[in-house]
């Protein structure tokens, strides 16, 4: 498995500079975020497995909590002609980031098939769909056990009979240690900061920064005050929260250790220092 505290944020460093340099000033962070840590169409594929695999058939109402630039949305729409989606996200500015660019991203009989809502996602009421996912470890932001029960119960309220509600966790020695990593994309630098954790409480501060090649910088451009959930905790409270079972779906790896992108199902995971991974708990 990877060496790196978040494999989901080490999207490879193999992109060309299409772009060239970017500067600070000329920089969109919503989009530098998207290139950085966002894989929405391996989310996609990942989604179609665990539906064959887990309930027999395919997958067609998405809802995204925590949605920010509804990447996995739209990418949704565009996998299959009968998808729908909803994104939900308290955060009016980064919906209308992700509205402005409907029109680019989406066709208009596609667009149809989208629906954002600006709202808390304990509190957004929508019509019930197969799956609700909770992506980029969002619901860490949740910090006590009483506060994610009850998110997870929502979620669950609003899944199909056969429903499936998916989130990813990542974990590993790192992600508890005081750290930065970079890594050099597309004409900027995308630095993970992980800037406190505190072994009482369980919560840990993080931040993303981006450098760029003139010296310019964004600092703190994202920040995240979070609870380090472990895959323990998080499969008990969804027991808790009605949930009949929990899979974990584990990457395997490649020649070198590092994550190969195949998700199987686990009892047993690797004691690596970083890795991701994927629940599924069926309604
Ligand atoms: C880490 S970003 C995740 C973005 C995206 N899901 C992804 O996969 O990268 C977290 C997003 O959750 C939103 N958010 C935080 N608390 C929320 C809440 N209670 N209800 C809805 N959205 C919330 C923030 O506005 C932000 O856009």
């Amino acid at each position: 498995m990877g060496q790196q505290a978040i494999k989901k944020r080490q999207k490879k460093e193999n992109r060309s500079v299409e772009k060239g340099w970017r500067t600070a000033s000329t920089s969109d962070i919503h989009e530098l975020y998207e290139q950085s840590v966002q894989e929405p169409e391996a989310e996609c594929e990942l989604i179609d497995q665990v539906w064959s695999e887990l309930r027999g058939r395919k997958c067609v109402h998405v809802r995204e909590d925590f949605c920010g630039t509804s990447a996995m949305s739209m990418a949704w729409i565009k996998h299959n002609p009968a998808n729908t989606a909803i994104g939900v996200d308290l955060d009016a500015s980064v919906l209308e980031w992700a509205r402005k660019r409907i029109p680019e991203r989406l066709t208009p009989e596609q667009a149809d098939r989208l629906t954002l809502i600006e709202g808390d996602v304990r509190a957004a009421a929508t019509d019930p769909v197969d799956s609700v996912c909770a992506m980029n470890f969002s619901y860490y932001l949740l910090r006590t056990r009483d506060e994610l029960r009850d998110y997870f119960k929502i979620a669950r309220s609003h899944l199909v009979d056969d429903g499936l509600f998916l989130l990813d966790a990542y974990g590993g020695s790192e992600s508890f240690e005081e750290m930065e990593e970079d890594r050099h994309l597309d004409g900027f630098t995308y630095v993970w900061d992980q800037n406190s954790y505190d072994p009482i409480s369980g919560e840990a501060v993080n931040y993303i920064h981006f450098r760029f090649p003139d010296g310019s910088k964004i600092e703190k451009a994202f920040e995240y005050h979070w609870r380090l959930w472990t895959l323990p905790e998080i499969r008990e409270i969804l027991i808790e929260a009605g949930f009949s079972d929990v899979v974990v779906y584990w990457e395997g790896s490649d020649e070198d250790g590092e994550g190969d992108g195949v998700w199987s199902r686990a009892e047993r995971g690797e004691a690596c220092e970083g890795w991701v991974s994927y629940l599924v708990a069926m309604k």
